[in-house]
């Protein structure tokens, strides 16, 4: 798989949203993040069905949703009805990881396995067989903008090693220099929200993403 960059829309500004998609769109990009957070398994709330709803009849950005919600399992077919393509779920969540690759599978849409910092790469082993993405989180979940945790890079070396072939996401606190190091530990889509959105020149931004 070659490099892909998914900015994360919680940076974009949600006035102007149709301008953003094509601002990135334009831009380069070729997939889209989309983190719907419920107050409960984060603290904080982001957006949800209504608003993939809309960008996905003005967008055709591959939509890489990353569920932070405490029961995703409740909420596959809504999103697959939303018109996500990658639904990712957090392994800490409440919902059974086999039961939710299974049902994300029978919508058609492909599956990730997010961990957050605390949780070590081979929680995530038992689950490799089915995946077709691993969201390594370089951040607590719930904000953007925060500061890169360099200790995601030997997760990332980890799972790389141990299964070369599903890609590997990470999420949080990228830009140029902290994109670098992940591509180089064998991360394979970079995840950015301040990064992309918050800069004047987009096309400039997400290059420096891939060089
Ligand atoms: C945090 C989200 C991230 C966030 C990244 O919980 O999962 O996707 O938008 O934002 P930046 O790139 O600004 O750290
Ligand atoms: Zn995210």
């Amino acid at each position: 798989m070659m490099m892909m960059i998914s900015p994360s829309l919680l940076a974009a500004d949600f006035t102007k949203l149709d301008r953003e998609l094509d601002r990135i769109t334009r831009g380069g990009a070729e997939w889209l993040h989309l983190d719907v957070m419920d107050g409960v398994f984060v603290p904080n709330i982001s957006f949800g069905l209504p608003v993939i709803q809309s960008l996905r009849k003005i967008s055709r950005l591959t939509f890489d949703v990353h569920l932070m919600i405490q029961e995703p399992l409740l909420y596959v077919d809504a999103f697959a009805d939303a018109g996500a393509d990658y639904l990712t779920f957090h392994l800490e969540s409440s919902s059974d990881p086999e039961k939710m690759i299974d049902a994300i599978h029978a919508r058609g849409m492909k599956a990730g396995l997010s961990i957050k910092p605390n949780t070590p790469a081979e929680a995530v082993f038992p689950y490799l067989d089915k995946l077709d993405l691993i969201l390594v989180m370089s951040v607590e979940p719930g904000f953007g903008g925060q500061k890169f945790m360099p200790a995601c890079l030997d997760k990332i070396r980890i799972l790389h090693e141990k299964a070369p072939e599903i890609p590997i996401s990470v999420d949080g606190g990228i830009n140029a220099e902290t994109g670098r190091l992940c591509r180089e530990a064998g991360a394979d889509v970079l995840v950015a929200g301040s990064y992309v959105f918050g800069a004047k020149d987009v096309v400039a931004a997400i290059d420096s993403l891939m060089a």
